[in-house]
């Protein structure tokens, strides 16, 4: 296969060729492609068909896009520019509803622009410039944060399920759920992984279990209907997902399919892990009830990875990328500043101010 995957970027900007630089996922695992984009068009379909996906990744794909929309704006004064920079960060913002990485990470570089009233173009840039490559550097910090914090809570050897990925392919590096199996690694620990395959788009089957493969970790990917055997069998010590957007309540909208292993985990008795930076808690949305989930296409549950279409044509399909797991299912919520527990709007509170 060549190079490792765990050794290229999954997000980054190429300076040289003025380039938003992803590995395309969806191509994953057979195939490892790199694309390089510099159309807004292109950056905000690779969003939308998922070449680079998950949260804090989304976030950092998207501050990327909209510097390099600003190498392109033509404005000789300040509101010129402004006037189409907007147009551009709310285009990349529509790309995807759920994940809150996006416009949160979109906020921060407007809020430079905003910041710098009057100030020329050509500074705007290089301001623009040095946000977005702050974004993904504390990602990697946020991340590994989390990783820290998580590696606290389980123990060499133990039996780890996960669903979805929001491992390093999700984020910059060492990603959010999966951070503690990679930090442990580092240090020589040895853990057992469970990749749920996570239908429709199999996130769990073609790319959290390559990316664990990939790290020499002990992996085994199991249907999204086996997680309850896995778990009475005993094999399981903790869950640990992540998620695209937390209520203020603790309620967690992650992949869909997140909800159903809390409801499990709580059945056996297991903890049962969400993995969130502090730029996915949304504290201006009460409850997970608010948070609008996006439904993609149909095709993805009817022909996407057959050989030939596995439903009737003409049958009505339901198709929610996410679903919300409710906060008294989830045992924790694992930030960068620490471990919060419930009453989830008490300890997030906490949190926030550890880290102002
Ligand atoms: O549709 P996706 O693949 O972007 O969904 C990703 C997830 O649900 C992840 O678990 C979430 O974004 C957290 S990534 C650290």
């Amino acid at each position: 296969m060549g190079e490792n995957i765990l050794s290229i970027d999954t997000v980054a900007l190429d300076e040289e060729k003025k380039a938003l630089k992803i590995i395309d996922q969806t191509k994953l695992p057979g195939t490892v492609e790199i694309l390089y984009l510099t159309k807004q068009e292109d950056i905000f379909e690779a969003i939308y068909l998922l070449r680079v996906r998950g949260a804090p990744a989304i976030g950092v794909a998207a501050a990327i896009g909209v510097y390099l929309a600003a190498l392109e704006i033509d404005a000789g004064d300040y509101d010129g520019f402004y006037a189409k920079f907007k147009k551009a960060r709310d285009y990349l913002d529509s790309s995807r509803p759920t994940a809150v990485n996006l416009s949160w990470a979109l906020n921060r570089m407007e809020k430079v622009v905003l910041d710098n009233k009057g100030a020329p173009p050509a500074k705007l840039r290089e301001l623009l410039h040095g946000e977005a490559l702050r974004i993904r550097d504390e990602d990697v910090q946020v991340c590994k944060s989390i990783g820290e914090y998580g590696l606290g809570l389980i123990k060499d050897g133990d039996g780890i399920l996960t669903h979805c990925n929001a491992g390093q392919l999700a984020t910059v590096n060492y990603g959010t759920a999966l951070a503690p199996v990679h930090l442990g690694r580092e240090r020589g620990m040895n853990f057992r992984v469970f990749c749920d395959e996570t239908r429709p788009l199999l996130q769990g089957a073609r790319l959290s279990s390559f990316e664990m493969v990939s790290a020499g970790v002990d992996t085994t990917v199991i249907c999204d209907n086996m997680a309850s055997q896995v778990m009475k069998n005993g094999w399981v010590k903790a869950c640990f997902v992540g998620c695209d957007r937390v209520a203020a309540n603790g309620d967690a909208a992650n992949k869909i399919g997140t909800s159903g292993v809390a409801i499990l985990a709580k059945h056996y008795d297991i903890p049962f892990y969400v993995c969130a930076p502090t730029s996915t808690i949304d504290m201006s949305i009460k409850e997970g009830k608010d948070i609008v989930i996006e439904e993609r296409k149909d095709e993805e549950v009817t022909e996407m990875w057959y050989k030939e279409r596995m439903a009737p044509k003409g049958v009505k399909v339901f198709n929610p990328a996410f679903d919300v797991t409710d906060h008294d299912l989830i045992t924790a919520v694992i930030t960068e500043y620490g471990v919060a527990r419930p009453p989830y709007t008490e300890s997030f509170t906490k949190i926030f101010s550890r880290g102002s």
